[in-house]
């Protein structure tokens, strides 16, 4: 039985015929990416299935077969810069057109020591924000041609922290190589430096057409957090049946990325945050969540630092500002 206070999107938003539209979907193998993908498929769309594993998202995507829509499974890994640039090149080979941009994947890093990519970025934050930033620039150009389009990626209850203790981005320590490694801090502050973005991008691409959304998608009994080591996985298991009542499907929790991606109010709210409910916010106002919800930690509403991040996150990734 769904959550009393699940927030989920009215029916005609999840009616709308939506043919001829192309959407791409980050991480669209697993979890909330994959119940998102099955619902745009569903109501006509074509959806790029950006994925690291090639195989699991061709097997998650034969389960689509009865769909109106169709879709196709391009590689990409977010954590590669190189990957997220081969996936536009390849994206752009083949469409003109990107109605919406589902920037959905993100993990944390399970094992609590420091890992890094190959271009030396701390793992979690470029699996979250640093491989979708430079996929979402590389891609504005097809979003700026396409007829009110969107972009929505998403953040996490964990970048709200409390009220004693608030995430946010260190411009000075972005990789985490000059603090002591926290594997929740380092995405705590990744999902703060996604809400940013969000706001950014929307200040950036006002009057274009294109709008932008920040979103916490609840939170759901999806593949999260399985990739750690044995104890943590136990841990899990044990765990896992208390808060079954606490939790949401993958269905679930792929409303708030749906409302964000085709309901006709989003576009009314470019930049704002969409939180689905719940009850890991430290904060008693905000466990209700909201579409949209003002995110009650102050570092995820500082402008400053948001266009500083983007200036930095220019230089970081090889782009031109
Ligand atoms: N589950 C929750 O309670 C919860 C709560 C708040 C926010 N979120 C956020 O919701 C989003 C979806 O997570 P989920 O719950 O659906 O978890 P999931 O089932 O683990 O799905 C995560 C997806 O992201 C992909 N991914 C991870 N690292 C990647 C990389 N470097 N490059 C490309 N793809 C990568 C995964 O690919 P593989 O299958 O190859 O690993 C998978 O497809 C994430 O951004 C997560 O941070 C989840």
């Amino acid at each position: 039985m769904a959550h009393k206070n699940l927030i989920v999107c009215d029916e005609k938003t999840l009616s709308k015929d939506i043919s001829g539209k192309i959407y791409i979907v980050t991480g669209a193998n697993s979890g909330v990416g994959l119940e998102t993908t099955r619902q745009l498929v569903k109501q006509g769309a074509h959806v790029v299935m950006a994925c690291r594993r090639v195989n699991a998202g061709e097997e998650a995507r034969a389960t689509f077969k009865e769909l109106k829509g169709t879709s196709e499974v391009m590689a990409c890994d977010l954590a590669d810069l190189q990957s997220v640039r081969d996936f536009v090149t390849a994206f752009k080979s083949k469409h003109t057109q990107l109605d919406g941009l589902m920037c959905n994947a993100g993990m944390v890093n399970m094992e609590n020591k420091p890992k890094y990519t190959k271009h030396g970025f701390e793992y979690t934050w470029s699996a979250s924000y640093f491989g979708h930033f430079l996929m979402t620039e590389l891609l504005l150009d097809v979003l700026k041609s396409t007829k009110e389009s969107r972009m929505a990626i998403i953040s996490s209850v964990v970048h709200a922290g409390s009220p004693k203790s608030r995430p946010k981005v260190h411009l000075d320590d972005l990789h985490h190589k000059k603090r002591k490694y926290n594997n929740f801090e380092a995405y705590g502050e990744a999902k703060v430096a996604v809400v940013l973005y969000a706001k950014e991008l929307a200040e950036r691409l006002n009057g274009t057409g294109v709008t932008t959304a920040s979103i916490h998608p609840g939170w759901a009994r999806s593949n999260f957090g399985s990739g750690g080591s044995f104890l943590i996985r136990t841990i899990m298991k044990i765990v896992q049946p208390f808060v079954k009542g606490m939790t949401d499907s993958s269905a679930e929790a792929a409303q708030a990325s749906l409302h964000c991606l085709l309901s006709d109010d989003a576009r009314n709210h470019s930049g704002a945050y969409f939180s689905q409910h719940s009850v890991l916010y430290r904060d008693k106002e905000c466990k209700k969540g909201g579409w949209p919800m003002q995110s009650p930690n102050p570092n995820a509403h500082d402008m400053d630092t948001a266009r500083k991040l983007v200036k930095e996150s220019y230089k970081l990734v090889g782009l031109q500002s």
